[in-house]
């Protein structure tokens, strides 16, 4: 049997300070009769063989993935689906979520709403708030709807009286809004710099993990820099999602970037009302909804954002240009990516656009950057090109290389599918990925191998 001996030691009561005897004084923080003893064990060095068995059985041991048991009840569920899609399926116990987005996106109404919906499960819900009185956080709150007592809110800034209220209070959630706000004595720095920032993170990833607590942190982006933005914390976190839209559109989307517990790159569609942030089921319609008829420079695309297929509205405007250097400007795609495509345009095709000016945007203000868009930026620049309107209820899709040639793009049953939904009868898709479909009932399927092919189609 392993000898054990038990030691006692003496730790100042004020700082910590350990010492073997007794002292009046501590000498580390200077202050009187703080000393207390404490009493613990040592192992004896000399152990026996069975005390080091024991040992070895204890200290780190790799298992198989088999012995590793999940359970199932896990997970809190908000009912918004829209947010619990995009944390992979609901919130999971003791995790450090992360929610950017520019000031005024509606990141606190967002949260205030999941925790409304939480309380009203009867989960135990702190909202902390750095940025806004109590009074205001009820206003707020009061165009939201009712809440129950399971909510409790707190205005501080201080992370060591949050800790202090967390370890007495034991909530099962807590939001941190905002964490430029939060600060530590100790540290120098103001609120909002890099390093308070950072600690302030960790501070709260401890007592996440350590209570197995929920906590949403949200965190402000600024451009011009000033802040600490939240990228700084990206890699200290389980999970981030930005908020992000037009703030002069109604609609807002809320997009995974990192998430250690499910798929990223998931979104959910939400749309800013009077009452709140409501969730949009289908935005497909949303994004649909004010598309001109019979305009030239307008065809719908689909692109696949996680595991769902959204159809948008492309426009370009393609006008003579008044100065030496033409102008090209892309709004909610990638303006590199349009230039290229603008001049595969040019020399595969023959189309000089060296005299023209080009705007392309993604209708509605939204934000896609995916290569299946790319066949429906070269359709709208040429339909403004020509000023040939296309028919409004084809849809196409698909990446376009350099040699001019359609590339095959993923998930294209569920796009196609997508668009019929929204009652359109004519898709064109590459041809790789209409052999590889079949028929499907109720709209017809155009592949195309090329840039030529998808032009003949069209027009
Ligand atoms: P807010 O959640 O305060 O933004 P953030 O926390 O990201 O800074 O929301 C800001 C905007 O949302 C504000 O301009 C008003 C608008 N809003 C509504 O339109 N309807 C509502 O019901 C609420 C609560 C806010
Ligand atoms: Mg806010």
């Amino acid at each position: 049997m392993a000898k054990s001996k038990r030691a006692v030691v003496y730790f100042c009561g004020n700082c910590g300070h350990e010492s073997a005897k007794w002292m009046g004084q501590c000498p580390a923080c200077k202050m009187w009769n703080t000393f207390a003893e404490e009493v613990v064990k040592v192992e004896s060095k000399g152990m026996g063989g069975a005390a080091k068995a024991v040992l070895s059985d204890r200290a780190a041991r790799p298992v198989t993935f088999s012995e590793i048991s999940l359970s199932d009840e896990e997970r809190f569920q908000t009912g918004i689906e829209e947010f619990d899609r995009v944390l992979g399926g609901g919130i999971v116990p003791g995790s450090l979520t992360l929610v950017g987005g520019d000031p005024g996106i509606g990141k606190s109404t967002l949260l205030l709403q999941v925790c409304q919906k939480l309380a009203n499960q009867r989960a135990k819900v702190l909202y902390i708030s750095g940025e806004e009185s109590l009074k205001q956080i009820k206003m707020r709150a009061m165009r939201i709807g009712p809440f129950t007592d399971e909510l409790t809110l707190l205005c501080e800034t201080d992370l060591s009286v949050i800790e202090e209220a967390i370890r007495r209070t034991k909530p099962e959630i807590v939001v941190i809004d905002s964490i430029q706000t939060m600060f530590q004595e100790e540290i120098g720095a103001a609120p909002g710099s890099v390093s308070q920032v950072r600690e302030a993170t960790s501070v709260l990833m401890r007592i996440a993990k350590g209570l197995s607590i929920v906590i949403f942190i949200v965190g402000h982006v600024t451009k011009e820099g000033t802040v600490a933005g939240p990228r700084v914390l990206e890699h200290m976190v389980d999970t981030v999602l930005y908020f992000e839209g037009d703030r002069h559109a109604s609609y807002r989307i809320l997009r995974g970037v990192k998430n250690r517990f499910g798929s990223t790159n998931e979104i959910g569609v939400f749309e800013m009302r009077n009452e709140g942030l409501a969730e949009v089921k289908n935005p497909s319609e949303f994004m649909l909804s004010g598309k001109p008829v019979d305009a030239s420079g307008s065809i719908v695309v689909c692109s696949v954002e996680g595991t769902r297929p959204i159809l948008l509205e492309v426009q370009a405007l393609v006008c003579d240009t008044s100065f030496n250097i033409p102008r090209r400007q892309a709004t909610g795609t990638d303006f590199n990516r349009v230039n290229l495509l603008m001049a595969v345009l040019e020399k595969r095709l023959n189309v000089s656009m060296a005299h023209c000016d080009a705007y392309v945007n993604l209708a509605g203000g939204i934000r896609m950057a995916e290569p299946a868009i790319d066949l429906g930026i070269v359709l709208a620049v040429l339909s403004s090109y020509r000023n040939k309107p296309i028919d409004d209820k084809t849809v196409a899709f698909g990446e376009v290389g350099l040699s001019g040639e359609i590339r095959a793009v993923s998930m294209p049953q569920q796009r196609v599918l997508e668009a019929r939904k929204l009652g359109f009868t004519t898709c064109i898709l590459p041809a790789v990925c209409k052999d590889m479909l079949k028929e499907i009932e109720g709209i017809r399927l155009i592949g195309v191998a090329n840039l030529g092919e998808a032009i003949s189609a069209v027009f």
